[in-house]
């Protein structure tokens, strides 16, 4: 069964701040208008007054819950932050050793995410704000190969070579994956910090990659996100606990009997070219993706999930989607030929004339990557206008072994066989 990923309130911790704390820390730096601030948050902090019924406590106290037969950060509604890493395991670290550094990261990933400190962790405080932290574990092929070698699933391998990729090393491929989500870009820091330090003996950063959406709590909950083109993205997608999301995500096909409650994973970095795509108009941007920027309705339809048209044909004759638009390319025919999309736009600066590398972090999930992901990639790499302004630089694989229990650790299912 699925296990209960839905955010948990934790009891607001009321009276925590003094008035002298408060009034003294605003007096020191500000004038009276954070004076009344503190005056009112002081009036809803004291510890004798009632919680108003619908006071729905802090987000940063809300947690996801860790322990299950499948792991979060999935179906989990999307974090605000999310940081990727992708480990590289040193070549002394055996079997034996991939338990033990399993075990240490379980153990404190179980912590983080229920807003408690590391085992060792040297700022606890930091520890206290999970803010819906999640943390979830992939395999590369590096992983599974020297704890099961005959148990690799057949997908589990570096994508094929497309003709619009200008893959880099610096971002692709790595042993193990941790992806942290939060609500809060401090706890994500923190707890990479954390689990980072428990890796050390066992292997090396291979690469890390921060992403973002929107800041909690400035759009309702459940709005699709924005990528940094302008375009809403993700309209068309799995459902978290649909008849399709079990099938096509957590599914288990002809997957290895480790892999039962699991699924695999595509991280593509894919780079945006924002200077060139600024020069294009609106009617252009519209056309390349085949839907409207200001609400995502498809050129055919008045709402956001409205079901695009694509017999549908302008005055000339010419398919209102056009071919080449990027719904039209990324829709199979085969239902099975589909994925749960999870991404993050990124943003980096670049030092000197480049001016930043930013793009979108695409993640997605998929029971089968050869027979979901490969296709969809394939018509895209073929056909679509989007390519004259993306570019993918970074790809990796893996695959997403089951949850566990309390006392368990994620991926034993791989040392049970
Ligand atoms: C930077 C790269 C990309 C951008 C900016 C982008 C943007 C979009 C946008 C705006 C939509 C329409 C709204 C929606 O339904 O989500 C969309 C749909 C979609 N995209 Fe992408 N996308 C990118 C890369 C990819 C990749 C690499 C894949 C998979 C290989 C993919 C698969 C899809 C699918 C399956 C849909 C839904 C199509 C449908 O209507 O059935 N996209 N994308």
């Amino acid at each position: 069964m699925e296990p209960d990923h839905g955010t948990r309130p934790r009891p607001p911790r009321r009276g925590a701040l003094t008035r002298r704390l408060l009034l003294g820390g605003a007096a020191a730096g500000a004038g009276a208008a954070t004076l009344v601030g503190a005056d009112a948050l002081l009036r809803s902090s004291r510890p004798d007054a009632p919680a108003p019924a619908d006071d729905p406590g802090l987000n940063g106290e809300r947690t996801v819950a860790f322990h299950g037969p499948r792991q979060a950060g999935i179906e989990t509604p999307p974090q605000a932050h999310a940081k990727f890493l992708a480990v590289d395991l040193a070549d002394d670290t055996g079997a034996e050793k991939v338990r033990r550094l399993l075990r240490l990261l379980t153990d404190d990933a179980a912590k983080l995410t229920q807003g408690q400190a590391a085992l060792a962790d040297s700022e606890p405080e930091l520890a206290f704000v999970p803010a819906r932290l999640t943390v979830t574990f992939g395999f590369g092929p590096g992983l599974v190969e020297r704890v099961a070698p005959d148990a690799v699933p057949s997908w589990l391998r570096p994508l094929p070579e497309f003709a619009t990729d200008r893959l880099r090393e610096e971002w692709s491929g790595g042993d193990l994956l941790l992806q942290i989500c939060s609500d809060d870009p401090l706890t994500v820091s923190h707890a990479a910090r954390m689990l980072s330090k428990d890796v050390r003996a066992f292997g090396g950063l291979r690469w890390a990659q921060d992403g973002f959406r929107r800041a909690h709590g400035s759009e309702a909950p459940g709005t699709t996100m924005r990528n940094l083109m302008g375009q809403v993205d993700g309209t068309v997608n799995l459902e978290p606990g649909s008849a399709d999301f079990e099938e096509l995500v957590w599914g288990r096909r002809d997957n290895p009997a480790w892999l039962r409650d699991g699924t695999g994973m595509v991280v593509r970095r894919i780079a945006m070219d924002l200077d060139t795509w600024d020069r294009l108009d609106r009617p252009g941007r519209e056309e390349a993706v085949g839907r409207r920027l200001a609400d995502g309705a498809p050129l055919t339809g008045e709402h956001e999930h409205d079901e695009p048209d694509f017999e549908a044909l302008t005055p000339l004759g010419f398919p209102r989607i056009a071919e080449y638009a990027h719904i039209r390319r990324a829709r199979s025919d085969d239902p099975a030929e589909r994925v749960f999309r999870r991404g993050y736009n990124y943003d980096v600066p670049v030092a000197g004339d480049a001016g930043q590398d930013a793009g979108l972090l695409f993640v997605s999930y998929q029971a089968d990557v050869e027979r979901q992901f490969v296709p969809i990639q394939r018509r895209l790499d073929e056909l679509d206008l989007l390519n004259e302004w993306i570019s993918p630089i970074g790809s990796a694989v893996f695959a997403v072994p089951p949850g566990c229990a309390e006392g368990g650790f994620v991926g034993e299912t791989l040392f049970e066989r």
